[in-house]
């Protein structure tokens, strides 16, 4: 076989056996530890195909360093780690996950709101530290979900399925997108709002947008100072959405009442960051996707493109220009 695929990160062996059907494979050793960017840049010299992950940065020194590429297969739905133009200029095919992932990653938005709103994290520790004497009448008391308004900032795919949730806790939906969806307005009851109007009249502003240059940053001092002082921010879109220091301001002076993460700037977050000091932040570790079944489909999928474009077929999710 000519053709190489080198997976950047370690699959199980059920979906490695596959490639072997239709070419030769090398796949990185470890699960949880990235290639180390020279080792993949060494190993993408004779790739036809790389399976990458968010971690694998896709520049013009990868392409100098990858002749023979044919295609770059991103185990995820997001794709801001690649360089799409420059992919698109050079002939490659890039291809991501979508669809697979969206009701998983729509869940763990949904468990961080509540999660946050009910005060969980602290209410665990409490009773793990034995703080637990007796019944108090606002004992952790929380905030409410059902019956609030919930802003959702971005309404693809995963906003929409945030907003299905939202209509079995009676909230009202209001949505910030690039462009207004009239099909989720009448098929979800939801309504747009510029952002100004949607940070002021939100109780929870969930992210779920991609990563652009233009929504780089977009949660910031401005943009917390018009939020309610009781609200809280879930982030399932990318670490970069937020100006981390300007959360921090937000919170410590009350602006906003606090944050439930599943993405920070710099993954892994490092131990001394202040998020991980805040009880009115939790942070856990960019798992939207993970549930052991939708991981099983994405991988798939990257099995599928990778075959697609080996055997000069129209890869099944393609990243369009
Ligand atoms: C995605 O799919 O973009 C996730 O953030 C990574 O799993």
């Amino acid at each position: 076989m000519t053709e190489k695929v080198l997976v950047a990160r370690q699959l199980p062996d059920k979906f490695i056996q596959q490639i072997e059907q239709f070419s030769e494979v090398d796949v990185w050793n470890s699960e949880l530890e990235p290639m180390p960017r020279e080792e993949f840049l060494k190993r993408s010299k004779d790739a036809t195909i790389v399976i990458t992950t968010l971690s694998e940065k896709i520049d013009e020194t990868f392409f100098e360093s990858a002749p023979k590429i044919k295609g770059v297969v991103n185990l995820a739905v997001g794709f801001d780690n690649i360089d799409i133009e420059l992919a698109h200029n050079k002939g490659v095919v890039v291809t991501n996950t979508p669809e697979v992932l969206t009701e998983t990653t729509a869940e763990l938005g949904f468990t961080l709101m509540l999660t946050a709103a009910r005060r969980i994290v602290e209410a665990v520790e409490y009773v793990e530290n034995g703080e637990w004497k007796s019944w108090g009448p606002y004992l952790l008391a929380g905030k409410d979900v059902h019956g609030s308004t919930v802003g959702i900032y971005g309404m693809g795919a995963i906003g929409e399925a945030f907003a299905r949730r939202l209509k079995g806790f009676n909230c009202k939906v209001l949505y910030h997108n690039r462009s207004k969806k009239e099909d989720a307005e009448k098929q979800l009851n939801v309504e747009y709002r510029t952002m100004d109007q949607l940070l002021e009249e939100s109780d929870f502003v969930v992210c779920t947008a991609p990563l652009t240059p233009e929504t780089k940053g977009i949660f910031n001092k401005e943009t917390f100072k018009k939020m309610k002082d009781s609200a809280i921010l879930i982030n399932v879109g990318r670490g970069g959405h937020v100006v981390e220091s300007d959360l921090i301001e937000a919170i410590e002076q009350k602006e906003i009442l606090g944050a439930a993460l599943d993405v920070v700037e710099n993954e892994p977050i490092s131990m001394d960051h202040p998020f991980l000091k805040m009880d009115q932040v939790i942070v856990v570790p960019h798992i939207g996707s993970s549930s052991i079944n939708t991981r099983d489909n994405m991988v798939q999928l990257c099995v599928d493109n990778a075959k697609h474009i080996i055997e000069g077929n129209a890869p099944v999710t393609p990243v369009k220009k």
